[in-house]
């Protein structure tokens, strides 16, 4: 099976072409953002049953990009000391794994920030409920060019701090809604500046700060239509909406692009294709496919050269070894979110 050969992406030498997905898990320390011990042998034991590549939780790139409790952090050195035992441990048991960095903007409250008030393109409130925690999400300052650079800074530090703490490389959450997004959403970015008139500026800032000071070659991007606090989004015009974005990343160097649907196989609200179909149509770089994927559906958007890499987020949670099931052909379990917690380990 293609899905678990091994393959060479970039300068990195994967054991197979499953990748995990990041997913939030909420077990760091809520003071510190130093993350809980377990977390190292979480990363190892998937990477020891055959994934290739692990793109971490969302990890905080300053305490006010914190959207719930428990998020690690890479913004201090004690936090990036702490990551490198998981580093360690997933390099020894052949894997690679990249630090999904984040910042949730809007989508927070400042009982969670420390006290910060979320931050936001325009001052404008989103509906509903930060996760796990249940406050309601804050009205946010909109953003100062001065807070603008700031955030280019935090995310350049952290993926310094990435690197020294042995990561093979980052991944920029520009999906769901989250902070980077925002500026993307029509909802949201009423500003009258260059960050409202080209709304993917912010993006290409940080995109080409991170990569001037570690290497496009190690930056991974994730995109989404999809925003978690506005189910009723979409994009009036997708393919206009995706050329412009993947322009951005060409712009800056980016080669390894991760675009998330909720589920792969549905085609997009306004276009016949399906979020990977049309970004391949535009797209020559590596493409790491998601959402509801199953081995066979994997292995069949692998062979015919859709994606290059396919990651998986829920299967993974619920089967630790879910790469030795598929080569062994024993089933998957499903995942169940009401369980979830019993997974961790
Ligand atoms: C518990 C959980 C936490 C998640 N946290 C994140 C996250 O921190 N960053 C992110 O980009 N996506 C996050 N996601 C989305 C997953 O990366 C993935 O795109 C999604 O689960 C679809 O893949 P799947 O159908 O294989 O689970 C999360 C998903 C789950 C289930």
């Amino acid at each position: 099976m293609k899905l678990l050969e091994t393959v060479k992406i970039n300068q990195w030498n994967l054991q197979s072409r499953v990748v995990m997905a990041p997913m939030t898990r909420s077990f760091a320390d809520q003071e510190t953002g130093i993350i809980h011990p377990d977390t190292v042998a979480y990363y190892a034991k998937r990477v020891k049953h055959g994934v290739g590549m692990i793109i971490t939780e969302g990890i905080a790139i300053s305490p006010e990009a914190r959207g719930t409790i428990g998020i690690p952090g890479l913004y201090m050195d004690a936090q990036t000391e702490a990551w490198k035992e998981v580093t360690e441990q997933v390099h020894q048991e052949g894997g690679i794994i990249i630090a999904q960095l984040w910042h949730v903007g809007r989508l927070s409250h400042s009982a969670i920030t420390g006290g910060i008030q979320p931050v936001a393109p325009s001052a404008v409130q989103a509906n509903g409920l930060t996760h796990r925690v249940g406050l309601p999400y804050e009205m946010p300052k909109a953003m100062t060019v001065e807070d603008i650079r700031k955030v280019v800074q935090d995310f350049t530090t952290a993926a310094i701090n990435a690197r020294l703490a042995g990561f093979d490389g980052v991944e920029i959450h520009a999906a769901h809604g989250y902070l980077i997004d925002q500026f993307h959403f029509p909802w949201v970015n009423f500003r009258k500046d260059e960050y409202g008139r080209n709304r993917y500026l912010f993006l290409e800032e940080i995109l080409q700060a991170v990569s001037d000071s570690i290497g496009s070659e190690q930056v991974i991007v994730r995109f989404s239509e999809h925003k978690d606090d506005a189910p009723l989004f979409f994009w009036e015009k997708p393919e206009e909406e995706i050329k412009e974005i993947l322009e951005v990343f060409r712009s800056t160097g980016i080669r390894i692009i991760h675009p998330s649907a909720r589920s792969y196989q549905k085609a997009l609200a306004k276009h016949e294709l399906t979020l990977h179909a049309l970004v391949r149509k535009y797209w020559d770089g590596v493409v790491i496919g998601v959402g509801e994927l199953t081995p066979e559906i994997a292995e069949e958007s692998l062979a015919n050269g859709e994606i290059q890499l396919a990651a998986f987020g829920r299967p993974l949670l619920s089967n630790v070894d879910f790469v030795r099931r598929i080569k062994d052909k024993k089933g998957i379990k499903d995942y169940n979110s009401k369980v979830d917690l019993q997974y961790l380990k």
